[in-house]
């Protein structure tokens, strides 16, 4: 693999960021560092969308210009990827400089193919959705019908984009490439979704939206939100026409896009249909990630029930956000919708990474310690023609096979299922002390039959170290340090002998990983 890509939809900026946007980042941020595990040359792009009817609106109420409210939203994005470990490379913002003007070239390019065309429309506007809508589409009482909100009646002259000339190439497109929409379950949805569509609107005149970009030769129109923030995609890269940049020609297309499954028909028709009329490639994979649900009702301001992801580390007592990375990216398999609740958030944590990951470690860390002053010998190890205790080498090989198991759930976006397989290796750690009870062993003074079985759970931990760190970075960096493994590995150079003979560790050296979630804590409620 010589380079991954990968982006996530941009935000909305007029409000703070709650869990569902954070569920799309830390799923995308999890996907960057598996592949980081893989490749040295990765790129991932996060941002926020700024344009549009919507923010100038609730500028306006508040009394502060759309670029003053972009800029303290857009900063609490900021915050939040920081307070949970996103290690994006840029937060391209679509008020950018850089960002703006290279739009204003792409929409001159196509209007200039003559994929872009101006005409006199009337049709229904949704403001929250930002985008016209079809009759047909509306709710029986003639409300969009996702925002429950009646669309606007908007008389003007745009311009419109040559949607239907696509139609054709991205049928064909998404039927030759199976895995192009992920999960391929939503591809038959896209393409009923194609039957129907018609040329769409890109512009907007000024004097109804003035919070946009200005088309370059036509100030009285400025670029309207899906051109302008799709496009961020490989603005970012620096997409020239005529000199393409380095970072443009190194990444694109993109290896995957991560982005909601109420915007995928923006992404696996619009988008595509944009890059086709610029003569660029289409991105590897669209994948559509499910929506989360709180206490399984939908998020929303009216029913009060909007979970800011800050407010869930703060009301844990969270030092830092493994804890809620893994709960969030475990929450649904791939594509489907997921949950958050506080006692299933506590309960799940609690055993998966304190009791069962967290305490093996910990316990193996102590034994070793308490019989062998920390020490480990030659003779614990053990290989295909050297083993005391049965089962010591097939554990080690199902855990270094298991590395291949997760790369496969990776390459089909498979994050919750990856995290499964990390589990159960855990699991069947725990089972393989449990059943050769080391401190018998010890007692019995059967001592290289007891280092071999702690010194194979070791070797075993270094593996679920690095397969875990993608979800619980701090987790991760804290057993591979008291491992002495390095975890900036490759997975490819992973070994099942990755512990080295000699002392590993002091007993003041031990700490516990994870830090069971205290049950108190937990009533203080995260919904405000
Ligand atoms: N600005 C557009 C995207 C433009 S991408 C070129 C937008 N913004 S959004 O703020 O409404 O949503 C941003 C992302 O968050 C989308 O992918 C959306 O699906 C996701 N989510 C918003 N609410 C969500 C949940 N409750 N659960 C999971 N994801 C959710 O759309």
């Amino acid at each position: 693999m010589d380079k991954f890509y990968l982006t996530t939809a941009i935000d909305y900026v007029n409000g703070a960021p709650h869990i569902g946007h954070a569920y799309e980042k830390i799923l995308t941020d999890i996907i960057a560092r598996h592949f980081s595990q893989r490749t040295d040359n990765m790129y991932f792009l996060t941002g926020t969308d700024e344009h549009g009817i919507k923010i100038q609106k609730t500028a306006a109420a508040k009394g502060i210009t759309p670029k003053e409210l972009c800029d303290a939203n857009a900063q609490k994005f900021k915050d939040a990827w920081k307070a949970l470990d996103i290690n994006y490379n840029r937060f391209i913002r679509t008020t950018d400089e850089d960002h703006k003007k290279i739009v204003q070239k792409i929409f001159k390019k196509l209007v200039e193919n003559g994929d872009i065309y101006k005409h006199s429309y009337q049709g229904l506007y949704c403001s929250g959705c930002e985008c016209f809508l079809n009759e047909k589409d509306l709710t029986e009482d003639g409300l969009c019908p996702d925002h429950l909100k009646k669309p606007e009646v908007v008389s003007e002259e745009n311009y419109f984009f040559k949607l239907t000339k696509y139609k054709d190439a991205i049928i064909k497109h998404i039927k030759e490439n199976p895995d192009f929409i992920v999960p391929a379950f939503r591809a038959n949805e896209v393409l009923n979704q194609l039957e129907d569509i018609q040329d769409i609107s890109v512009s907007r005149a000024k004097s109804n939206v003035q919070w946009g970009i200005d088309v370059l030769d036509d100030p009285e129109q400025s670029i309207y939100v899906w051109i302008d923030a799709l496009s961020n995609y490989i603005t970012a890269l620096g997409y020239d026409d005529e000199n393409p940049s380095e970072m443009f020609k190194t990444y694109w297309p993109a290896d995957v896009q991560v982005i909601g499954k109420d915007i995928l028909k923006f992404h696996s028709i619009y988008w595509p249909a944009i890059l086709l009329a610029l003569g660029l490639p289409l991105p590897k994979h669209i994948y559509a990630h499910g929506w989360i649900t709180i206490d399984e009702s939908k998020m929303s301001k009216s029913l009060g029930n909007v979970i800011s992801p800050t407010a869930v580390l703060e009301a844990f007592n969270l030092e830092h956000p493994d804890a809620f990375r893994y709960y969030m990216a475990t929450s649904a398999p791939c594509g489907k919708d997921g949950n958050y609740s506080d006692d299933d958030f506590k309960e799940k944590v609690n055993a998966h990474l304190a009791n069962s990951m967290g305490n093996l470690l910990n316990r193996t860390l102590s034994m070793l310690v308490k019989y062998f002053d920390g020490e480990v010998k030659e003779e614990f190890f053990v290989n295909a023609e050297a083993e005391r205790i049965k089962g010591s080498y097939a554990l080690l090989k199902q855990a270094l096979g298991k590395i291949k198991v997760v790369e496969n759930h990776f390459n089909h976006f498979e994050i919750a299922e990856a995290a499964q397989e990390i589990i159960s290796i855990v699991d069947a750690a725990n089972k393989y002390v449990t059943d050769n009870a080391p401190w018998t062993l010890a007692k019995e003074e059967k001592m290289t039959e007891c280092g071999e079985v702690l010194t194979t759970v070791l070797n075993v931990m270094c593996i679920i170290s690095a397969l875990i760190y993608p979800y619980c970075p701090n987790i991760a960096a804290n057993m591979a340090k008291q491992l002495s493994f390095d975890i900036t590995k490759k997975l490819d150079d992973i070994t099942e002998c990755e512990i080295k003979a000699g002392k590993l560790i002091t007993k003041e050296e031990i700490h516990p990983v994870f830090l069971r979630v205290d049950s108190e804590l937990a009533d203080k409620s995260t919904k405000k």
